[in-house]
This record gives C-alpha cells, structure tokens and sequence, in this order.
C-alpha cells in the first residue's frame, strides 16, 4: 500500500518528533492535539528543531521550507479522513487511547493502518475498539526520534502480514530500523530497559552510590551514551513510573515496581528534564 499522507495524534515529546520525522521524508504528515496550545508549542518546537538541522548543515533552508509546507495543523480528528497511516502518540492511559482509536476508525479509510507509538500497553486491546483488528499494529519511536535509529513493530494475534509489511516498509523509508516484538507489554526494548533504570533508583535508594557514580559508572564503564539516572530524567519520571507501573501490573515481578523514590518524585512534580529538576537539575 502506499502511503502518501500520515496522522499524528499527540504533539508532545514523542508525537512531534514523529511528525518531524514523517514530514522531513517527503510525508504530509497532519498532527494534532488536544489543545490550541499544546499543538501551537509543539509545531514550533519543530520548526526549532528544522532551523537547528538547516544551520548546522543537515538539511538546506529549502528543505526546512519543505518540510515546514508538509506539516499540518488541526484540532479536528475528523480532518485525517485521508491519512493512509495514523500514528497516536497520545497519553499513556489505555481508556483515552481506546476512544483516540475508535474515533480513528470512524473517520479513516478502510485501508489506513492505524498504529500506536505505546511504550508498553496492549495494542490488542486498542485494535479490538475498532472494526479492523488485522490493520492495527504498534509503532514504537525511540526519543529523541529524530536522532534514534530504531522502531519496534508490535503485531498483535490479529495483525495481518499486510499491515506488518506496511508498517516496515513505511519505518525503512524513514530510514529507521526495525524491529518485530509480540504484543507483550514493554515490547522488546522497554522489556529490558525499565529493570535497568529501576536498578539504578534501588541502587540509589539503598546508599551504594550517590548518582553521579551510579551515571559514570555506566557512561564510562559500559559506553552508555548517558548514565540511567540522567536517561530516567530524559524520558520523564512520570512517563517511567507509568511505564513500570503498567509492566509491573501485568508481570507481578517486583523488577517491575516502581521505586518508592520515584513515586515520590513524580507527586513533588520533580519530573526531570521537562520540569527542570529531577535527579538532576536542569534549570
Ligand atoms: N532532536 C534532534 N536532534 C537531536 C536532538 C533532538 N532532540 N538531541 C540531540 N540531537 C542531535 C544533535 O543535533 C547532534 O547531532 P550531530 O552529532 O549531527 O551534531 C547529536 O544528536 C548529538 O547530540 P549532542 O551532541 O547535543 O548530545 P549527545 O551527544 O549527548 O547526544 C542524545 C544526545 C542523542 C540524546 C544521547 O545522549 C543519547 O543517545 N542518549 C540516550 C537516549 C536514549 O536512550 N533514548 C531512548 C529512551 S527510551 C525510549 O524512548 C522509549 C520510551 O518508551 C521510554
């Protein structure tokens, strides 16, 4: 199938830098979200990062010009009745997703796919709210998308070989890798990766190291680009105690449960990054 023009639900981290994505490799790539607002600060963080690329030689202003034109704006669902794929990349709670895809199915084609960028919750259980399962798989991005070279493809007992062949096709020409993981939650990466940032929170907890030798151990002793504290902090400490809470929910395997610390940093709104304080200070 080809695919000519892409939807994005949700322009925050994750969602915008798929749109950024989409649009820089040729695709009109509509993106919404679920404010005036949000949606406004989010293209322009694009537009940000498009004058970062130009000037620093990655792409020409034409390019940036281009892409710019491909990317459109709404606050209507309804307007991405001709999106061959949509990629939802909204909140991370399982009931807001659903009714993104019901809404989806009502408006889109019938040979659109509809894909989900979730980190760790059942897309099974998102294809089932629509009235086409086997075109319904998970697409997830790695943050900062536009830097991270990989996607996970998520098929789900329903997917058709189609939609995974799509969806492959669709990630190679945005010169992304692909992986392929069942719909098990935390996929392949997150699977492996959420045990290793809980570790380094326990470790924290229990007074081994302070955070900085906990990060330095793993930047110089491993290669790890950045340490598990400063990453956890990188992807939002709410996003993290949401993802481990999800797996832990379903695994009941306590490599899974949220460290106390953690809990009580996100309700102290020490988020990392975004908030400008968690492990680190950022301000
Ligand atoms: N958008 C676009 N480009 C970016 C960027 C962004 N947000 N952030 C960095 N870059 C580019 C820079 O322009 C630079 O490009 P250049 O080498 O061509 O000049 C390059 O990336 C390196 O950036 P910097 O020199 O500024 O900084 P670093 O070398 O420290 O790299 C990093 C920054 C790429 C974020 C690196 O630290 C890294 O790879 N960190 C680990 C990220 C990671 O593990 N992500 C996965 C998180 S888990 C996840 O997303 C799953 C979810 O479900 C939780």
């Amino acid at each position: 199938m080809e695919i000519k023009t892409v939807g994005v639900i949700g322009c925050g981290q994750m969602g915008r830098g798929i749109a950024e994505v989409c649009a820089r490799h040729g695709y009109q790539t509509k993106v919404t979200d679920v404010s005036q607002e949000l949606l406004d600060n989010g293209v322009q963080l694009i537009e940000r990062s498009l004058t970062v690329a130009a000037k620093r030689g990655k792409m020409t202003e034409q390019d940036k010009d281009d892409t710019l034109s491909r990317l459109h704006r709404t606050l209507d669902i309804g307007d991405f009745g001709d999106c061959d794929l949509v990629i939802e990349a909204a909140v991370e709670n399982l009931e807001e997703k659903k009714k993104v895809f019901v809404k989806l199915d009502e408006v889109c084609p019938s040979h659109s796919v509809l894909a989900s960028n979730t980190s760790c919750l059942s897309v099974l259980d998102m294809a089932m709210s629509t009235n086409r399962p086997d075109k319904v798989i998970g697409m997830h991005f790695f943050n900062p998308v536009p830097v991270m070279k990989l996607v996970e493809i998520v098929k789900t007992i329903v997917s058709s070989d189609e939609t995974i062949d799509t969806s492959r096709s669709f990630a190679d020409t945005l010169e992304k890798t692909v992986i392929l993981a069942q719909d098990s939650p935390g996929f392949i990466v997150n699977r492996l990766l959420m045990p290793y940032l809980l570790g380094a929170v326990r470790m924290l907890e229990s007074g081994v190291a302070s955070k900085g030798d906990i990060d330095q151990g793993m930047v110089l002793g491993c290669n790890h680009p950045m340490g598990p504290l400063t990453l956890l902090d990188y992807i939002g400490l709410d996003t993290s105690y949401f993802i481990a809470s999800a797996m832990y929910e379903e695994f009941k395997d306590p490599l899974y449960a949220p460290p106390i610390l953690v809990k009580k940093m996100v309700a102290a709104g020490h988020l990392g990054r975004k908030s400008g304080k968690g492990f680190f200070d950022y301000k």
